[in-house]
């Protein structure tokens, strides 16, 4: 809506009514039918023309896709990364870069310590075994698990959702420690080399940046203690693949939870899932129906906010609509 008219509103996946009928408030909306991410060039057919786009962090928005829908004024992520999205394209042609923050951190953090759970007790394979029929006595020493009252749980990346889960672990009687994100004085803050060699289980809440691709390498994952958890619930780039498996395949690490991986999705012959000590789910941690509607209503009003020119809740380049 560049000119006069309705605005276009084009949304890149199936989402709930509720923010649908928010996004129909304020233009046309035009959806993605279907639960498989559009392919590229069906992303830009679907883009070219709207005004705004709610998206997923499926969807690559970068300077191309700008460039051949120069119509967008706004992309809403319905999500809190954004590491899908070119935010400094966006400001250069003058669109509006939104998120979904806040409205998911507890509920990713309790998955971070689901994950941890079941890690450290083994159930996902204890429950297969049962499945399986390989549940004929009360095995004294079997599927052993780790306690974690004691433990040292190390966080790297005290941001929103890491202070969340840090709280959490802190209650289960965790001595926290963290490295980089926001400084506080309630946990101890310690170099990453020393958090990865100290740490019981080490947790990741870090973006997906440059700095922070493949931050868990085979160096950093020789650091950890050998009978270590590591669990991932920030970004699969984070941690290089390749050097997890080889850790692994060595006998290095009680456990991993990963709830993003690198690629993602994992295709099922991937080396990773021949480990039954590593818990792999399809990025869920956010998955509540109450926290996913939160998030879709949020970057819905995201997007309702820009259209009529008024501060929208979760900007990342807010310079953008000061021009506007
Ligand atoms: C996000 O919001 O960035 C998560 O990865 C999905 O909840």
């Amino acid at each position: 809506m560049r000119g006069v008219g309705v605005a276009r509103i084009a949304v890149t996946r199936r989402i709930d009514d509720d923010s649908l009928s928010i996004l129909a408030g304020a233009g046309e909306v035009v959806r993605w039918d279907d639960d498989l991410p559009p392919d590229r060039d069906h992303l830009i057919a679907l883009l070219d023309g709207a005004d705004a786009a709610l998206t997923l962090l499926t969807d690559r928005i970068d300077a191309d896709l700008l460039d051949r829908c120069p119509s967008l004024r706004v992309v809403s992520n319905l999500a809190v990364g954004y590491d899908n999205i070119d935010v400094a394209a966006c400001t250069a042609r003058e669109v509006a870069a939104c998120t979904t923050p806040n409205v998911l951190t507890q509920t990713t953090a309790e998955f971070a310590i689901a994950l941890l759970m079941a890690v450290a007790r083994q159930v996902v394979p204890a429950a297969r075994a049962a499945r399986e029929g390989e549940w004929k006595t009360w095995y004294p020493f079997r599927f052993l698990g780790r306690d974690l009252a004691g433990a040292t749980f190390g966080i790297v990346g005290l941001g929103r959702i890491g202070a969340a889960v840090a709280e959490m672990a802190t209650g289960l009687g965790m001595r926290v420690v963290y490295s980089g994100g926001s400084e506080t004085d309630r946990y101890p803050r310690i170099a990453l080399a020393t958090l990865l060699s100290t740490a019981d289980v080490v947790s990741l809440h870090v973006p997906a940046t440059p700095a922070t691709h493949h931050l868990i390498d085979a160096r950093a994952l020789g650091l950890m203690k050998s009978d270590a958890i590591l669990l991932n619930t920030s970004r699969g780039t984070v941690i290089d693949s390749d050097a997890l498996v080889a850790a692994l395949d060595a006998g290095r690490l009680f456990g991993v939870g990963l709830d993003v991986t690198d690629p993602e999705p994992l295709p099922p012959d991937h080396p990773l899932y021949r480990f039954d000590r590593v818990t792999i789910v399809p990025h869920i941690a956010s998955a509540t129906l109450t926290t996913r509607k939160r998030m879709s209503a949020l970057a819905a009003e995201n997007i309702v906010a820009v259209l009529a020119g008024t501060e929208p809740p979760h900007c990342l380049n807010p310079e953008v609509l000061q021009h506007a």
